[in-house]
């Protein structure tokens, strides 16, 4: 069945390149974001992979752990790690998993079989330190991720799940926010002491809140 926003994301113990990993355990207390690559020693997944060993700093700054999978054995992500440090001069610093009968695949369903039947399509799940579903974005293997959206979207979903607050179109980090539509002025008032501004009584803008 298909993982949903608000699921509990399926746990599972799986081979990685920093050996088994369960991954519930391996993300305890942390967010963690899942993300998923058609084939080892392909020309996107090589750049995606040393992007996101890039921004090691960035995940950890925000308690994010990565973990990748490819639907190749993880003898095979060893040797094209060299390839990804050689090409990108980064280190894969994360596990990504081997899923050579792709039970981890199957479990996040990421195999479109209109897409290709046997390859991973680019996946990216977000979960929470409750092991929840927070936000799923599924790319073609032809379009590689922009992993700054992706760390603006960890932003987006850390703020608000911790405040009343949505955020608006193209929203950065340190840019004004939404109130919810379900928290009243009054309630507004006491919630967000910087005070908001009503554009319309349904959109009320506030700085944001954890600043
Ligand atoms: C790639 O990662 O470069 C790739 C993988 C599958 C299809 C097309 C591109």
């Amino acid at each position: 069945m298909a993982v949903r926003l608000g699921d509990e994301a399926p746990d599972f113990t799986a081979d990685t390149t920093t050996g088994p990993v369960n991954f519930h355990e391996w993300k305890r207390g942390s967010w963690a974001i899942l993300f998923s690559h058609p084939k080892d020693f392909t020309p996107v997944c090589t750049t995606e992979l040393g992007r996101v060993a890039a921004l090691k700093g960035e995940f950890e700054k925000r308690n994010c752990k990565v973990i990748g999978l490819s639907v190749d054995p993880v003898e095979a992500h060893a040797t094209w790690a060299v390839d990804i440090a050689e090409v990108t001069g980064h280190t894969v610093n994360f596990p990504i998993i081997g899923d050579p009968d792709r039970t981890v695949a199957t479990l996040y369903d990421m195999i479109h079989p209109n897409a290709n039947d046997s390859q991973t399509v680019r996946s990216v799940f977000v979960i929470g330190p409750d092991n929840k579903v927070k936000l799923m974005i599924t790319y073609p293997a032809s379009t590689g991720r922009n992993f700054d959206e992706v760390l603006r979207i960890l932003d987006s979903v850390q703020l608000t799940s911790d405040y009343s607050v949505a955020t608006p179109v193209d929203w950065k980090y340190g840019e004004d926010v939404i109130i919810v539509p379900t928290v009243n002025d009054d309630d507004a008032r006491k919630r967000f002491p910087k005070g908001f501004v009503a554009k319309k009584p349904y959109l009320r803008v506030t700085p944001q809140p954890n600043l």
